[in-house]
């Protein structure tokens, strides 16, 4: 084949007409004695090519006969609307070079869900898979693009931790030359270091937990989108998760018209949350909203289970907030409400679509003495905090962030049925190849 200059596929839609040269994979085939259908993908689209034999030569439609799904092509062509073609467009083939003879291919209709997660590493080509990955990298961005007008400033915190973490029997151990360590569960301990230094600041890392639930929404490593910032109480930090989760939402709707079609997404269940503010409700008027609307009794003290957050949100059409949750059930350094000492300044926002718990945030205690109690309560050893406690000691100031969850938003902007769905190479507590 000549060099020739390539453009994507939707690049060479856009042309409308003309000499095309394009490059990517056959994603279907179809082939009769006169003519060969190829659907050829790249990672902007897909398009229809047809080889006539009475057009291109003997060793050209050799050379295509022989093609089977995902082998790798190189074409060029005249391209010119068809409206019985896939995506409207069809090129006429007048050169072609197979780059790559694929053996065939393992991924048919029809699987099941177990075998197409075994074959991962084949299955991202498909075109929900595609789909989710830009949507995902349009979340990514978004968050960036978030933090960053408002002038935050990206920090990193480490991943391989001593100990010290939002839940102890969820941190996974890892041997760490003779001495045992941890994977962290979140930046927040370091974060809160880093506010004396930066003031406003935001990280998009990995997380890692122990999960042994096998839920819909539970990964074992997860991308954790947190923040830290100095001087904020409770309602700041609301806002301010507020205006991220409508930010990203804008983003996607913006960027990704076609892939959510594509993941064939009912869009609509997403715009109430770019146009109505979130319901701000406490712990305690959840529980009211249970027993009144929802006739379930959850007595004051317990955390709210799944069950009990979708039944909630079955209520509403945007995320909505629920702070003030009871101090006993909440990490350490969840500060009490001076007001309802025994709730605490914290919040949960939890997703419609019975997508659960996207984001966790709350303010931080100020009081030394009581993070001390609260540690001692959970049975955690005060040496293994001592650089967390020296932050209450020098100018400390009020302060607050919050964690979220990326999988958790990209599986309820996909509308995925679950979360392993919405990162590339899933781990689980039972799901670790590929
Ligand atoms: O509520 P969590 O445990 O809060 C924290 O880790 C805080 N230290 C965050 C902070 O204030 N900086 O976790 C935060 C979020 C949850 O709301 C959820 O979206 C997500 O992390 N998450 C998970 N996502 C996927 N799989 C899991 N196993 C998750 N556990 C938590
Ligand atoms: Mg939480």
């Amino acid at each position: 084949m000549k060099t020739e200059k390539f453009i994507s596929v939707k690049e060479a839609m856009e042309k409308k007409k003309g000499k095309v040269s394009v490059r990517g994979w056959v994603y279907r085939e179809r082939k009769s004695n006169q003519f060969i259908f190829l659907v050829v993908r790249d990672s902007s689209d897909i398009i229809q090519c047809v080889i006539k034999k009475e057009k291109v030569s003997e060793p050209l439609w050799k050379a295509a006969e022989k093609i089977l799904v995902e082998t790798s092509v190189k074409l060029t062509g005249d391209i010119k609307e068809d409206k019985r073609a896939p995506t409207g467009y069809e090129i006429e083939v007048e050169d072609l070079e197979v780059v790559h003879y694929a053996e065939p291919f393992p991924v048919a209709k029809d699987q099941s869900y177990e075998y197409l997660l075994d074959i991962r590493h084949l299955w991202l080509r498909s075109r929900k898979m595609t789909a989710m990955l830009k949507i995902r990298s349009t979340v990514f961005g978004a968050i960036h693009e978030y933090f960053r007008s408002l002038g935050y400033y990206e920090f990193h915190s480490p991943i391989i931790i001593p100990g010290g973490a939002e839940e102890g029997p969820t941190l996974f151990e890892i041997k760490y030359f003779d001495k045992k360590m941890y994977l962290t569960q979140t930046w927040q301990l370091y974060a809160e270091a880093a506010i004396f230094a930066l003031e406003k600041i935001y990280t998009i890392a990995p997380s890692f937990r122990a999960e042994r639930s096998k839920t819909s929404r539970h990964l074992t490593e997860y991308w954790h989108a947190e923040v830290e910032v100095a001087w904020f109480k409770l309602n700041d930090i609301i806002d301010l998760a507020e205006g991220l989760v409508k930010h990203v939402i804008k983003r996607v709707l913006e960027e990704n018209k076609e892939e959510l079609k594509i993941l064939e997404r009912d869009v609509k269940k997403l715009e109430p949350t770019l146009k109505k503010g979130f319901p701000r409700i406490t712990y305690a008027e959840a529980l009211k909203l249970l027993k009144e609307k929802k006739g379930m009794e959850v007595e004051w003290g317990k955390d709210l289970r799944t069950i009990e957050e979708e039944k909630i949100m079955e209520l509403f059409d945007t995320p909505v907030f629920v702070t003030h949750y009871p101090k006993e059930i909440m990490a350490f350094y969840k500060p009490r409400d001076p007001k309802d000492p025994k709730a605490a300044l914290c919040f949960d926002l939890l997703g419609p679509e019975a997508n659960g718990e996207l984001i966790g945030g709350s303010e931080r205690d100020m009081d030394i003495n009581e993070l001390i109690g609260s540690l001692k309560k959970k049975g955690e050893k005060i040496e293994d905090y001592s650089y967390y406690l020296d932050t209450r000691k020098y100018g400390s100031v009020p302060h607050a962030g919050f964690g979220m969850g990326v999988e958790r938003l990209v599986r309820w902007v996909c509308g995925l049925d679950n979360i392993k769905d919405a990162i590339p190479f899933p781990r689980t507590m039972t799901r670790t190849n590929p």
